[in-house]
């Protein structure tokens, strides 16, 4: 028979509200109801009741065994408003047919193409660098990561947009985000809707724009030309290409931001890091795009800060049938919350695992499902090989041209459509000599 997914005691209760004011954010909480409840448990707030697993077994189950009998859309979320038929928040046929015309233009022999990119723009965002500012890494790299976006799967430049958009990229991003929305429905708020609308407008101009220009231009790989290409109208491309821009560039700028926050907060790693970019490339662009291959440590950086704080820290579903799990019953309806964030920090499957030690990656593989930053199973990411490469290039070629020291230490995960360092990554900078 079939047990109840475990809920919180007012003591576990308790214990959690005491860790969130402490460490200043609900995942403290969570970490508290998962050492006491174990891989499967129930959080109980007014109106939000998801289920909750964590492990490799239950990420396992999510994302492999079960995932027939799961939904990934949930028409009462922000993120399907704001996606409509994204390849994010659709299933079945229509999610598979939209992945395999989008895979080719993120699929690794494409990526050879975009490393010019990637260093361009970030030698164009860092170009505009003070030494006398101290400017916040989480706004830095969100300018890099929407250029290389824009230039790289949309051949188009965000550039001229850019102070015009920032405002609206934001608001849906504040949108999609945790909020009140999962205890209380209600419309999108004016603010909401205005940032959806100017960035609809930026969105279909593209389209058209692109639909005219298609006769003439010779490369027609990107994702855009693409969508074009395969006959989608200008709805569904406008939905996967918001889906893009969301999920494409909200993840790196907040991979980047927290690599840079860890290499500031650990000097011992951040001088091997920097030691092995000088060695291998030394100050040459061009070297740091042909020799990503051979910078281990660089690599293990940024697995380890994938692992300590993942972007995408859950995976959000709905059961579209009774299930059982571990013995315990979920029913038809609910949803189910895969923490990759407390997976990847099970004392059972990692030493010490608050702590940021590099090393532990060098050499070796997590075992499958215990590190799933990018998720699993056939919907795992799709933009991950392009992510991997991006924020690898990036780093590195910010660490070769500058010397960077961390101001703000009291950073803490925030919830938003992504987990970001807040309140910032402010770091002192200047310009390397040689
Ligand atoms: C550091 C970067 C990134 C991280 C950590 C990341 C993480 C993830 C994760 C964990 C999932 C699965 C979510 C789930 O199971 O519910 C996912 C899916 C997805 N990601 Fe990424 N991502 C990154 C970069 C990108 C990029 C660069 C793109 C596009 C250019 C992208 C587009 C997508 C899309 C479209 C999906 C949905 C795939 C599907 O449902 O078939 N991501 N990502």
């Amino acid at each position: 028979m079939s047990r109840p997914v475990p809920t919180p005691s007012p003591e576990t209760g308790l214990r959690a509200l005491r860790a969130l004011v402490k460490e200043g954010h609900p995942l403290a909480a969570m970490q508290v109801f998962h050492r006491e409840l174990g891989d499967v448990f129930r959080i109980q707030l007014p109106g939000f009741t998801p289920i909750v697993m964590a492990g490799p077994e239950a990420a396992r189950f999510v994302l492999v065994q079960g995932r027939h009998d799961f939904r990934w859309r949930n028409e009462d979320d922000p993120v399907t408003q704001l996606l409509r038929h994204g390849v994010l928040v659709e299933d079945g046929e229509s999610h598979d047919y939209l992945r395999r015309l989008m895979a080719p233009s993120l699929h690794r022999h494409m990526l050879d193409g975009y490393t010019k990119i990637i260093i361009e723009s970030t030698d164009q965002v860092t170009r505009t660098w003070k030494p006398d500012r101290a400017p916040d890494m989480l706004i830095e790299m969100r300018k890099i990561a929407l250029l290389v976006l824009t230039r790289s799967l949309f051949q188009s430049d965000i550039s001229s947009e850019m102070s015009k958009l920032w405002d609206s990229i934001l608001g849906v991003i504040a949108f999609i985000s945790p909020g009140v929305w999962m205890i209380w429905r209600s419309a999108p708020r004016p603010s909401y809707r205005r940032a959806i609308q100017r960035l609809d407008q930026y969105l279909y101009r593209m389209i058209h724009l692109r639909r005219q220009e298609l006769e003439t231009i010779e490369n027609k790989s990107d994702l855009l030309s693409t969508l074009i290409l395969a006959g989608l109208d200008d709805n569904l491309i406008r939905d996967q290409l918001l889906t893009m821009l969301i999920a494409g560039h909200d993840t790196s700028t907040a991979l980047l931001s927290w690599s840079l926050y860890l290499l500031g907060a650990h000097p011992d790693a951040y001088q091997r890091v920097r030691m092995e970019i000088d060695t291998v490339a030394g100050g040459d662009p061009n070297a740091v795009a042909n020799c990503m291959g051979e910078m281990p440590f660089l690599q293990a950086v940024l697995e380890e800060s994938l692992r300590l704080y993942p972007p995408i820290h859950l995976g959000s579903r709905l059961a579209a049938v009774d299930l059982e799990y571990d013995g315990y019953l979920i029913p038809a309806g609910e949803r189910v919350i895969y923490s990759i964030y407390l997976t990847q920090r099970h004392p059972a499957h990692w030493s010490q695992p608050e702590l940021f030690i590099p090393e532990r990656h060098l050499g070796t593989h997590p075992a499958p499902y215990n590190w799933l930053a990018f998720g699993g199973g056939p919907r795992n990411c799709i933009g991950a090989a392009f992510g991997q490469l991006e924020s690898r290039l990036i780093l590195a070629r910010i660490l070769q041209q500058f010397d960077l020291r961390l101001l703000e230490k009291r950073v803490h995960p925030h919830m938003g459509a992504t987990l970001e360092p807040r309140p910032g990554v402010r770091m002192r900078i200047q310009q390397r000599s040689g």
